[in-house]
């Protein structure tokens, strides 16, 4: 794919409300909350989160000293800084996942929950996030699988046209994709990540049995489930640990943006940086660097 790939835009959606407090999303919210505990690690410095939304995972990355919440929509890192409040620890960036602000090798740790399901090309999304880390930074990566129960059996009963035995992406709705786990591991590989252990996540995602077996035991029942994914990936959601491997720069200590359009280190200057080599001017608007070109140069 060479043209920079489309951006599902989450700009003035109310996903936090409607998706999550609002749509009956308690037991995969809860799931979610069990994975993340065995995944990450206890303490790190600087963590990338990647689609950071509204903030919802953002309170349960305790470890990290700081933690940059990145973002394409404006509006989800407004909400995710009125959830979360005047915190020191929060850097809040606008910008696309594609073409990332930062120096090489300036974190130790990254997620990306829920969110390379919207990327069209997933592969240069990993090597972008690839190339921000250090060597032996630890990358959670959630990811879409298409390759789940509830496709199976609708597959076997020709309900569904789409294989979800075969390797390639499914866009299921516009910029929306199921990936086959295989595959994922395979772009992980080739962008320099080992991968070191698999949970699969949210067994029992169906609403009658979502409605008649008690959550406490439904989050209970998922977290063993979760252990069998080492062995096989059968769920609609797949949570991985990966370790970024082979050579990586460090950044220089006082490093922190580059300029997405030229990739000169930027000064970290608010409100507003300046790119010294092409004159790209970046706004730090009400605490969010804005770094997202299409946006600025349409202005
Ligand atoms: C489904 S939401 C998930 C939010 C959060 N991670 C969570 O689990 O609650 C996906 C997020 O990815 C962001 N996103 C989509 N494409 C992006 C891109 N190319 N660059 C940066 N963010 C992107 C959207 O704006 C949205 O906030």
């Amino acid at each position: 794919m060479s043209e920079k790939p489309p951006v599902c835009s989450y700009e003035g959606s109310d996903y936090q409300t409607s998706f999550w407090e609002k749509g009956g999303r308690a037991y995969e919210d809860a799931c979610e909350v069990i994975a993340l505990k065995r995944l990450m690690p206890t303490q790190g410095k600087l963590l990338l989160e990647l689609g950071a939304g509204a903030g919802r995972n953002t309170p349960r990355y305790t470890g990290y000293e700081r933690i940059v919440l990145l973002d394409y929509s404006r509006t989800q890192l407004e909400q995710a800084q009125a959830a979360l409040g005047q915190d020191e620890r929060y850097i809040y960036v606008t910008a696309d996942a594609y073409c990332l602000p930062f120096v090489e090798g300036l974190f130790d740790g990254a997620t990306m929950i829920r969110t390379l399901h919207h990327m069209a090309d997933a592969r240069l999304v990993l090597e972008q996030v690839r190339s921000v880390l250090q060597q032996n930074a630890v990358f959670i990566l959630e990811f879409a699988n298409k390759q789940n129960i509830k496709a199976i059996i609708r597959y076997l009963l020709r309900k569904q046209s789409w294989s979800p035995f075969s390797p390639e992406p499914v866009e299921f709705a516009a910029l929306n994709f199921d990936f086959h786990p295989a595959t994922v591991r395979s772009w992980l590989q080739l962008a320099k990540f080992t991968v070191e252990r698999q949970l699969t996540v949210s067994h029992f995602r169906i609403g009658f049995i979502k409605k008649i077996v008690p959550l406490k035991i439904l989050v209970w029942l998922d977290s063993m489930a979760q252990l069998t994914g080492e062995a096989w990936q059968l769920s609609p959601s797949v949570f991985t640990r990966n370790r970024a491997v082979g050579a990586s720069s460090m950044a220089v200590p006082g490093s922190f943006f580059k300029c997405p359009a030229c990739g000169n280190p930027l000064e970290d200057t608010p409100p507003r940086l300046v790119c010294s080599k092409c004159g790209q001017i970046y706004p730090v608007k009400d605490g969010i660097y804005e770094f997202r070109l299409d946006v600025l140069n349409s202005k």
